[in-house]
């Protein structure tokens, strides 16, 4: 007998550009839709339009690129959210608005400040405006998770008779726990008189290191829409993880009566893109997508593996896209290869001189590097856009480092700040210590370093270094980051990177804040 489906909602570049300093440019947004396209994501949740001009514009342009999954963008329960947000994604073959209100009493009290019933009342409202733009609209209770449940079935009865036909239930604050998640599904379904008009959704944040048991017990108790992130990115402790939600269902098909139609083997190209793009990069021991996730270091099962994969293997590598992680060029490739294989990836460059910009960086790695794979790719053409954003105001030049056993390491560094050259050097605890200190007596920016870390593109000790760089300033946080087979050099990207997203006046607003 068919299964039924699954809908997998990617919240990637909504809920997980809400991490600090993740927030995505409208290029870096497209690049991820395509790859969640060719994963065959179902709903790719592009933004929150009413945020800034830049989301409101990065949405619309997803909306036009993406043709085979449906484009959503969410909206507060006020008319002028939701009328921006159906005005972003109007343009999509499949367009969703998906509008939300805060239900817990807490929330409402404290931080709405209406009455229950006023709260009804305007997300019936919400939804009949987003039904002007679509007929495809999704209601979320916000934290839902802490909300009363006669409440819960007063008012989801209401917008579903409005024209709701998602219902999504957030657990916001990630407290529930999968023996009340999962029968809370079940009850909203069983109360509310009108509950089969709607597909039934859920959307889990990990605070207690719950999202995917308690989207997966909702799913066993009849929701039939997921609401995940790549690599779990997301508010705070971010949200249920995609790739394992899809790997858990599908490696446990005795036990679900459904089965998502995402195509696993694009799963680690979608986590290495996310990861280079936000710069959150992936713990060894993450599940699915993690470096170590399929590396057997025991002897014992190493043995086994060998003798049969299945005795300490539940599902392979290549399945969830390992082995996708193929050499593509080298030295000697020309222009057409280069253009064929970024078009292979869904990287458009927009123009002839983008392309030959890329190319030219590409020429320069493969001097440097004998193999360059996919990651590389990706990694150049992320470098390249960075680069390239409006009103940056710093550039790296040139850099000389120095460390030898025994002497104080130091720097020597250009910058250019607003088209002018100005040099310095600073010695400090390291090479990459004495680049950031150098280019501080430039710049003096006074920002906190909040986060230094490296990750190599790929293996050997030839590979790219990628550094990302968090700074902190005046209440705004911001990740930078470079790539370079130099990791000082990378750094000394990432720092600078980091500087012109402070520098620009580009804020957004946060949907629940
Ligand atoms: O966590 C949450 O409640 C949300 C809603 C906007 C769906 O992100
Ligand atoms: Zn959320």
């Amino acid at each position: 007998m068919a299964k039924e489906k699954l809908i997998i909602f990617d919240t990637t570049m909504r809920d997980g550009e809400q991490s600090p300093g993740a927030s995505m440019t409208r290029d870096e947004k497209l690049r991820i839709a395509r790859q969640l396209e060719r994963m065959r994501v179902d709903v790719i949740e592009a933004g929150f339009p009413a945020s800034s001009d830049g989301d409101f514009e990065a949405v619309k342009a997803v909306a036009s690129a993406i043709k085979d999954s449906t484009v959503c963008g969410l909206a507060r329960a006020n008319e002028k959210d939701v009328r921006r947000c159906g005005e972003a994604v109007r343009g999509a073959r499949a367009p969703r608005v998906h509008t939300f209100i805060a239900t817990s009493p807490i929330h409402m009290e404290k931080k709405l400040r209406m009455e229950p019933s006023q709260v009804i009342e305007q997300a019936v409202r919400a939804v009949k405006w987003a039904r002007e733009y679509t007929d495809n609209v999704e209601f979320s209770p916000e934290d839902a998770g802490r909300s009363d449940l006669d409440f819960l079935c007063r008012i989801l009865e209401r917008v579903i008779k409005a024209g709701a036909t998602t219902i999504n239930v957030p657990d916001t604050v990630g407290y529930t726990l999968p023996d009340h998640f999962g029968p809370l599904i079940r009850k909203l379904r069983e109360r509310i008189p009108n509950s089969e008009r709607a597909v039934w959704s859920v959307h889990c944040h990990n605070d207690l290191g719950l999202a995917v048991a308690n989207s997966l017990a909702a799913v066993l108790n009849g929701a039939r829409q997921v609401e995940c992130t790549i690599n779990g990115l997301g508010e705070r402790a971010g949200n249920a993880s995609l790739e394992e939600i899809v790997m858990a269902v599908r490696t446990r098909q005795d036990v679900f009566p459904c089965d998502t139609g995402i195509d696993a083997t694009q799963i680690v190209p979608a986590s290495k893109l996310v990861s280079g793009i936000t710069g959150y990069p992936v713990q060894p021991n993450k599940a699915i997508v993690g470096a170590n996730a399929f590396a057997h270091e025991s002897g014992i099962h190493q043995d086994g593996v060998l003798k049969h994969r299945e005795t300490y293997e539940i599902m392979s590598a290549e399945s969830v896209g390992w082995s996708t992680n193929r050499l593509t060029l080298g030295k000697l490739s020309g222009r057409n290869a280069f253009k064929n294989r970024l078009q292979e990836l869904g990287i458009e460059l927009g123009s002839e001189e983008a392309l030959n910009a890329a190319f030219k960086r590409f020429k320069d790695l493969a001097d440097k590097k004998r193999e360059i794979f996919d990651e590389d790719l990706q990694a150049l053409i992320t470098e390249e856009n960075l680069e390239h954003v409006e009103n940056e105001r710093y550039h790296l030049v040139s850099l000389t480092a120095h460390s030898e056993t025994g002497e104080q390491p130091y720097a020597r560094i250009v910058v250019s700040e607003a088209g002018q050259e100005k040099p310095a050097q600073a010695q400090g605890s390291g090479p990459v210590d004495a680049s950031f200190k150098a280019i501080e007596s430039i710049v003096r920016s006074g920002a906190e370093l909040l986060l230094y870390s490296v990750n190599n593109i790929t293996s050997g000790t030839d590979a790219q270094g990628e550094v990302t760089v968090r700074l902190a300033k005046g209440g705004r946080i911001v990740n930078g980051q470079g790539a370079d087979t130099d990791i000082v050099v990378a750094s000394a990207k990432a720092y600078i990177n980091a500087l012109n997203k402070l520098h620009s006046k580009l804020e957004r607003i946060n949907p629940q804040v």
